[in-house]
C-alpha cells in the first residue's frame, strides 16, 4: 500500500498508520481524507492485520484539522461533500472490525479530535492537547465533533469544549475520559503497540463482536442492546476460537486463536 500522504507499517498482526503531512501539522484535506479511507478498507480485509494504530507525523501534532487553506474558498455545496467526505471515514474507522488506538502526539484539534474520537481508544502523549476550536474559524465541528465528544464526555462538557473552543490537556482530557491514559511522549508508540499487541493476542472474532456490542448496544434501548449482546455471545459458540480458548483454560495453557 502506497499513499502520498499516509505511511503504512505492518508488523506482528498490528498496522501502523501515520498521517505524513507534518508541514501542516497534518491538516486533512481531500487527499488524506481519501488516503485514510483507502487505508482503512483496505486494512479491515487485510487477515494479517489484527489491530490498527493511527498517528500523526512529526512531534507536534496528532492532527491539527480539517485543512483551513482548502475549507476556505468552499460554497455551500462544496463544504457539506467535503463534510460528508469526513463523515464516511470517521464512521468507517469507528466501524472498522478491528480495533483502532489513536496515539495522539500533540494536537487534536476540530477534524484531528473527531478523528482521534472516531477510534476505539485514545493514548495522549503528555504533549497532546485536544479541542473543538471550529467556533474561532465562524464554523462547527463538521466530522462527527457535536456527536461523539457529547457520547464520550457528556453533553454539558461537550458544549464548554465546543462553545468556547478550548483545548484541553492531555491530563485534562484523560480525567474527562477524552484520553484513555496519558504517557510520556518518548513512550507513546511503545504504549500503543503494547496495547495493541495485548488485543492481537485474543481472539479476534470475539474482540470484534464485542466492538459491535458496544457501539451498537450504544444506540439501541437495553432490551434491544440485552439480546444484540446475547445473540452475539452465542454466536462465539459457532467459533473454533471458543472451542479452543475454554479447552486451553481447563487444560492450564495458553489459547492458540485462529480467528475461524
Ligand atoms: N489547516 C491548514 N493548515 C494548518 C492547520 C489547519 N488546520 N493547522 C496548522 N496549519 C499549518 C499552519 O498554517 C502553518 O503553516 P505555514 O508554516 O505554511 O504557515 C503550519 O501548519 C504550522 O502551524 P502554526 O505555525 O500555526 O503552528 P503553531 O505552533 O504556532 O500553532 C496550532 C499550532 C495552535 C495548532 C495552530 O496551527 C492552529 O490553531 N491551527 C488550526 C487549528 C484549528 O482551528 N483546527 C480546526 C480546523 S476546522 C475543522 O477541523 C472543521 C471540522 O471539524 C471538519
Amino acid at each position: 500500500m502506497n499513499f502520498t500522504n499516509l505511511l503504512i507499517d505492518v508488523a506482528d498482526g498490528v498496522a501502523l498508520v501515520t498521517i505524513n503531512r507534518p508541514a501542516a501539522l497534518n491538516a486533512l484535506n481531500i487527499d488524506v481524507l481519501k488516503d485514510l479511507t483507502d487505508a482503512f478498507s483496505s486494512l479491515q480485509k487485510n487477515d494479517s492485520v489484527a489491530c490498527v494504530i493511527l498517528t500523526g507525523s512529526g512531534a507536534k501534532a496528532f492532527v491539527a484539522g480539517a485543512d483551513i487553506a482548502a475549507m476556505q474558498p468552499l460554497n455551500a455545496v462544496e463544504a457539506a461533500h467535503f463534510a460528508r467526505l469526513g463523515h464516511a471515514l470517521m464512521s468507517l474507522i469507528e466501524s472498522c472490525p478491528k480495533p483502532v488506538i489513536a496515539a495522539v502526539n500533540g494536537f487534536a484539534l476540530g477534524g484531528g479530535c473527531e478523528l482521534a474520537m472516531a477510534c476505539d481508544m485514545r493514548i495522549a502523549a503528555e504533549n497532546a492537547r485536544f479541542g473543538q476550536p471550529e467556533v474561532n474559524l465562524g464554523v462547527i465541528p463538521g466530522f462527527g465533533g457535536t456527536l461523539r465528544l457529547s457520547r464520550l464526555i457528556g453533553k454539558g462538557r461537550a458544549k464548554e469544549l465546543i462553545f468556547t473552543g478550548d483545548m484541553v490537556s492531555a491530563q485534562e482530557a484523560f480525567r474527562i475520559g477524552l484520553a484513555n491514559k496519558v504517557v510520556a511522549s518518548e513512550d507513546l508508540l511503545a504504549e500503543a503497540h503494547s496495547m495493541a499487541a495485548k488485543i492481537a493476542a485474543k481472539g479476534p472474532v470475539a474482540v470484534r463482536f464485542a466492538k459491535e456490542a458496544i457501539d451498537s448496544g450504544l444506540e439501541m434501548d437495553l432490551d434491544r442492546a440485552g439480546r444484540f449482546e446475547a445473540d452475539l455471545f452465542g454466536l462465539c459458540f459457532a467459533t473454533e476460537d471458543q472451542k479452543e480458548g475454554m479447552q486451553a483454560f481447563l487444560d492450564k495453557r495458553q489459547a492458540k486463536f485462529t480467528g475461524r
